[in-house]
């Protein structure tokens, strides 16, 4: 039998070095590259069976990249098998890398063992039957729960996706919104056209009107071709405007305007535009509140408001933490093919009278989190969960430090809604190091979904 080839493409020289060592000595032919651009020629040339991707460059800390040339290689070379390897312990990052394709992911510090482990799984993978289809599911947007409170959510769904009608969505952090928009656009008969998210909480007021109506090359530095913006890209299907709480007076009144007239100029065009789409938004604040406050324009908000789909806090509808959980460990098992572990009634009673402040997505967070923290376990029970909750909510005593503590929770997670969570531009904007901000993201458990 041939010897396996296992390729490194990891920028840290050290690593690459320490990994070339262990895995020869296990009897790999082994080559590495230190730039994600380099990759793509290595893996032509040198043809490997197992490539070991890191997923944080030095330029690119949220994994971005990584994430990218993942998806260039599952894409080119189905067969190989992907091995990640992330500087830090996001779960979420290994989540979107196995839903895109990857084997199997190691968290530096890696464990030896551990490493040897999955490649050698790979391995008998490789000559066993070895299915090259990569396990992405195709968008999973199932919205689960039985309590009165969502079957009344999803009737309203239906009954207000084949109409024009604007839908503001609310609710707490958490709670679905974004799930309840991408189900009313595809059960419209827009459902063919573009369904397109724009997070106007992560829009400077300064880009709003370049980013909505694009621009035409030269109208402003920097401006170096025409870009077509979303309002554009959204023609003849949905525009689903996130965090609409968070838009400036100053962008309300252009965005209030194409509503009015559906039409709109370019930067540095006077050619008219007509523009043909269903407005779906979402916030987690009380906008009439703050339309009271004068905050937020009255005339937009009747506008947007049209229909209002209100999503409950999970707190509210506990009687649907049951199906919820079952649903999330058994998305989580068939994504790393495994056994879906067994849970107790008493633990499933026992993790519906937890709190979630963060409601649906802290729950899938916990129950990811705990998997894959256990992952070879048969059952997962309280004491396992426990921990993931430790870092997902904070805990009922009082008392300063702890106040203290949600408060820098809450200022990082404000600065990461802001710079679209750019891990550089928040920590920049928070004046601390990018790696402090890691620290402190994996301290609080702070979700944070990286950008493909
Ligand atoms: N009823 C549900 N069934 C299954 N999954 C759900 C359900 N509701 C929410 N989720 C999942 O929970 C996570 C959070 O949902 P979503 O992003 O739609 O929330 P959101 O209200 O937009 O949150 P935020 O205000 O923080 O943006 C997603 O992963 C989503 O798929
Ligand atoms: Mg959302």
């Amino acid at each position: 039998m041939d010897q396996m080839k296992i390729l490194l493409i990891e920028d840290d020289i050290t690593v690459c070095s320490s990994l070339k060592l262990l895995l020869g000595k296990k009897g790999y032919t082994v080559d590495a590259v230190n730039q994600p651009n380099l990759a793509e020629d290595k893996i032509n040339t040198f043809k490997p069976e197992i490539i070991l991707l890191d997923m944080n460059f030095t330029i690119d800390t949220s994994g971005k990249q990584g994430l990218k040339l993942l998806r260039i290689i599952r894409e080119a070379h189905p067969n190989i098998s992907v091995i990640l390897m992330t500087g830090w312990a996001t779960v979420q990052l290994a989540v979107t890398g196995m839903k895109l394709g990857a084997k199997d992911f190691m968290t530096k510090p890696w464990d030896n063992k551990d490493l040897m482990v999955s490649i050698e799984n790979i391995k008998s993978l490789h000559h066993g039957s070895f299915d090259n289809q990569p396990k992405g599911e195709s968008r999973d947007s199932r919205i689960i729960g039985s309590s009165q409170q969502i079957k009344d959510v999803l009737s309203l769904v239906d009954r207000v996706a084949e109409t024009e009608a604007s839908v503001l969505i609310t609710g707490e952090s958490g709670t679905g919104k974004e799930l309840i928009a991408e189900a009313i656009h595809f059960k419209s008969k827009r459902a063919q056209g573009p369904f397109v998210k724009v997070n106007l909480g992560a829009l400077p007021e300064t880009l709003f009107e370049s980013e909505l109506f694009g621009h035409k090359k030269g109208a402003f530095t920097g401006a170096h071709s025409d870009r077509e913006g979303r309002f554009g890209v959204a023609n003849n299907g949905t525009i689903f405007l996130d965090e609409i709480g968070e838009l400036g007076l100053n962008s309300q009144v252009k965005l209030l305007r194409v509503l009015q007239e559906k039409s709109y100029e370019m930067l540095g065009s006077s050619e008219t535009k007509k523009t043909d789409v269903r407005l779906l938004s979402a916030t987690n604040k009380n906008l009439h509140k703050i339309a009271g406050e004068g905050k937020f324009r009255e005339d937009l908000f009747y506008r947007i408001n049209l229909i209002n789909i209100h999503l409950p806090a999970l707190r509210d509808r506990r009687e649907d933490i049951p199906d919820l959980v079952n649903y999330f460990v058994k998305n989580i098992a068939e994504l790393y093919e495994t056994e879906k572990p067994y849970l107790h009634p008493n633990t499933i009673d026992w993790l519906s009278q937890q709190e979630y402040k963060g409601n649906i997505r802290q729950l899938k967070n916990i129950i990811e989190r705990t998997f894959l923290l256990h992952r070879s376990k048969k059952e997962l029970v309280q004491k396992d969960f426990l921990p993931s909750f430790q870092v997902n909510v904070s805990s009922n005593k009082a008392g300063q430090a702890l106040n203290l503590q949600e408060n820098e929770i809450e200022t990082i997670r404000k600065a990461l809604a802001k710079y679209d969570h750019s891990i550089s531009s928040s920590a920049r904007a928070l004046g601390i190091t990018r790696s402090s901000l890691y620290r402190r993201l994996e301290k609080y458990g702070i979700p944070h979904e990286p950008k493909i």
